[in-house]
């Protein structure tokens, strides 16, 4: 075989499927976000056992804003309610909590406990979660692009100079090593604007399970899986370098 058995530094995951698990269960679509919430903490506990350091959650899209008016409001009460009653443990748990996405859409409250938040973990060392919040990757790399062209500008950048290590600098993740891992849950076969500039060379895995269903013993058969892939970047043999 010759290839490396490793787990995934970084996983990314696009948790999707609530409102189905919710709609299977004659239940309206909140019912399966507030399911879904409950979920992550399993899976971040995981990670430590499984090697992997960063996790990066999909929690609201760019695109989510279409969504009615009840179903985008209770996500946001959903998110206020969570940072407010899963700080402390994720703190005292060694997590370090940041945000990627454009915050300034979501509300004040909710802009400050995010900030609250990191400011609370930012010591932790052991898992790092990043939550991706109103988060869009075409919007990320604008955004990006927008404060690369003032930089030069300004005079701070040389635009010459500019190549594929400059933009992610730029990046909302821009200190965050790029995902290894994507996994998509609930079937669907794409990527929904997420990680779109970062995931060049992630592996990625969807499956049929619904996010609420998603726990740690599956979560660790994916992993696994995970490590007998053999990641070419390009190459012929990895194991040749
Ligand atoms: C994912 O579950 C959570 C968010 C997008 C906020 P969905 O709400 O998309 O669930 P389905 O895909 O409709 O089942
Ligand atoms: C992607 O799921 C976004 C999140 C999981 C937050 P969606 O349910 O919004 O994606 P589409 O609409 O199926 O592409
Ligand atoms: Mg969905």
């Amino acid at each position: 075989m010759g290839k490396e058995q490793k787990s995934p530094d970084h996983v990314a995951i696009i948790m999707d499927g609530n409102g189905r698990w919710a709609q299977k269960r004659g239940r309206p679509r909140l019912f399966g976000h507030h399911a879904g919430a409950k979920r992550v903490r399993e899976i971040v506990e995981a990670c430590p056992g499984f090697g992997v350091k960063y996790l990066t959650i999909f929690a609201f899209s760019t695109e989510n804003w279409k969504r009615t008016q009840t179903e985008v409001s209770g996500l946001m009460s959903l998110f206020r309610r969570y940072i407010t009653k899963e700080a402390r443990a994720l703190r005292d748990e060694g997590v370090r909590v940041r945000f990627i996405g454009d915050r300034l859409r979501l509300d004040k409250k909710l802009q400050a406990l995010m900030d609250e938040l990191e400011v609370l973990t930012q010591e932790n060392d052991k898992v790092h979660l990043t939550i991706a919040l109103n988060y869009g990757g075409r919007d990320e790399v604008a955004r990006a692009v927008k404060r690369l062209a003032q930089d030069v500008a300004a005079g701070l950048l040389d635009s010459d100079t500019v190549d594929e290590e400059t933009l992610p600098r730029y990046l909302d993740t821009c200190v965050l090593p790029d995902p290894d891992l994507v996994i998509r849950t609930s079937g669907e076969a794409r990527i929904s604007n997420f990680l779109l500039w970062q995931s060049a060379y992630a592996e990625y895995e969807f499956i049929d399970t619904l996010w609420p269903d998603f726990d740690a013993e599956l979560f660790g058969e994916i992993v696994d899986r995970y490590a007998g892939r053999d990641r070419r970047f390009g190459s012929v043999d990895t194991a040749a370098e």
